[in-house]
């Protein structure tokens, strides 16, 4: 099951009163041309994309060239050194929850072999490592007692990344929350914020003296809407209800989150990583422009706006439902954080339309299907990155902004006698295209200090297991070989040269 087609429309939301009949069980508003529900794409043909302008690219020389990855995504050692269970650990334990009963048990075994990872990085230029810690690692039953064997892995990998002169940007939450706190109601439960803050601040505590540079939360509506609303990820709820709180705890436990930080370690620069994806009407009418700019506010800043500017933006018909989100007197103060940067996960655009009566949610996002398209079904448009960077940089005042994920899934296996080459060269024309862009969108003003690819290794691709390939680099999961792909190989070179015609 494709999340990205649950992103927006996911009719799964089951536990809601408000079902539209019309929606596909994709997620898709009506088939287009004849094609299928299942492949709306069908019978579309796909445009060629303007060719990227290359040569006018140039990205300053403290350019902060990255990869990403996540704690449950690559870690391993599942139950290791006192780690405890996470909702991502149940999940994905529990038989029909993940394409291939795939788990992250193992992964890329980074727990263990970090420091290769690094040597890695070194040999690709990279001078940024976006990584999460594990809540579950920290505070192994959420609250509590701290595992000290959890901070000294965070350390060891912090301070062999700074031995290697790659700054280590650190997430706080990539959506693994312990599961003793999901049995206490998880994000949906108010109380979860401040036992949040709690461990964030342990967390830079610990780890504040050598990282500067921290992500607060991961894609906050991502783990919110397809956790609580659609289901399809971890913990599985289904319930729209559910979602609207847990989005409104999400929006405190940053704001408290962004203050225990900084208590705990004043130097810290703090943003979140959100996913972002810019909104084209489906038509010129009034009614879709007006769902797109629904779509703006409930999909990309609901978790922005509300720190920045103190208040939740206008989302949706008939006002916010602040009472079943929990609003109380006074949370403006709480969710609002003065974000030292923020962070910008592109993957795909989306075509937007006034929602049928009784939609939950205020608009229907489709997914465009004119460019190419990757493995995993996302189009491939990286004009869009440039489009959302430029909106975010006019409507917040030129924030600093760091691109904390942009990548694509293709399938590509090692090549040749000694099986040491992958050539992907859909990668890599992805890549160049979405960074001129970004460059394009930095000429015009916008203030971008970094780019982090998604991402440094294959891995666990959540509900999808091991079947979507994002990586620079190949994992062969059997023995953790790691080969670097072409797309890599190039990546180091843009990444010495600040340049993209290498
Ligand atoms: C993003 C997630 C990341 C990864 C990529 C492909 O939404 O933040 O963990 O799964 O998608």
């Amino acid at each position: 099951m494709n999340r990205r087609n649950f992103l927006t429309n996911s009719l799964a939301l089951a536990g809601s009163s408000i079902l539209a009949p019309a929606i596909s069980a994709r997620g898709y508003a009506a088939p287009q041309m004849g094609a299928s529900a299942d492949r709306p794409w069908a019978d579309v043909p796909a445009i060629a994309l303007p060719p990227a302008d290359i040569k006018a690219a140039q990205f300053p020389k403290d350019f902060w060239w990255g990869t990403a990855t996540a704690a449950y995504q690559v870690e391993g050692a599942w139950n290791e050194d006192g780690k405890g269970e996470s909702i991502w650990d149940r999940f994905s334990h529990t038989r029909g929850k993940v394409k291939g009963a795939a788990t992250g048990d193992v992964a890329c075994d980074q727990y263990h072999l970090y420091k290769e990872d690094i040597v890695l990085m070194k040999r690709l230029n990279q001078k940024s490592y976006r990584f999460s810690a594990a809540w579950t690692r920290i505070l192994p039953a959420g609250a509590g007692q701290v595992n000290q064997k959890g901070i000294d892995y965070y350390s060891r990998l912090t301070d062999a990344l700074l031995a290697a002169n790659i700054r280590p940007m650190c997430t706080v939450y990539h959506w693994d929350l312990p599961q003793p706190l999901e049995d206490l109601g998880g994000w949906p439960n108010r109380d979860t914020a401040a036992k949040f803050a709690d461990y964030a601040g342990i967390l830079a505590k610990a780890l504040g003296d050598r990282i500067d540079t921290w992500a607060i939360f991961n894609e906050p509506w991502v783990f919110t809407y397809l956790g609580y609303g659609s289901g399809v990820h971890s913990p599985g709820k289904s319930d729209y209800k559910l979602f609207l709180k847990a989005s409104h705890t999400v929006n405190l436990g940053q704001g408290d989150a962004f203050r225990a930080m900084k208590a705990a370690a004043p130097k810290a620069k703090i943003g979140s990583a959100y996913s972002m994806s810019p909104g084209q009407p489906a038509t010129d009418s009034e009614a879709d422009k007006a769902a797109t700019a629904r779509f703006h506010a409930v999909n990309n800043v609901w978790f922005l706006n509300t720190a920045l500017k103190g208040k939740y933006p206008g989302g949706f018909v008939g006002g916010n439902p602040y009472e079943i989100m929990g609003v109380q007197p006074g949370d403006d103060k709480r969710i609002t954080a003065p974000l030292d940067w923020v962070g910008i996960n592109y993957y795909r655009r989306s075509i937007v339309s006034a929602p049928p009566a009784g939609n939950p949610l205020p608009y229907i996002a489709n997914d465009g299907f004119e460019g190419p398209l990757t493995e995993f079904a996302w189009e491939v448009w990286p004009m869009g990155l440039y489009d959302i960077v430029t909106t975010i940089s006019n409507e917040y005042n030129k924030p600093t902004i760091e691109i904390t994920e942009n990548g694509c899934s293709y399938g590509d296996t090692p090549y040749g006698p000694d099986h040491n080459k992958v050539p992907d060269q859909r990668r890599l024309d992805y890549y160049r295209g979405h960074l001129a862009e970004l460059a394009r969108a930095m000429r015009d003003g916008a203030n971008v200090r970094g780019y982090h690819a998604w991402s440094l290794l294959d891995n666990f691709e959540w509900a999808e297991g091991y079947s979507q390939r994002f990586g620079l680099t190949y994992v062969d999961f059997r023995d953790q070989k790691r080969t670097p792909k072409d797309s890599a190989l190039w990546y180091a070179k843009v990444a010495a040269s600040g340049r993209l015609d290498v």
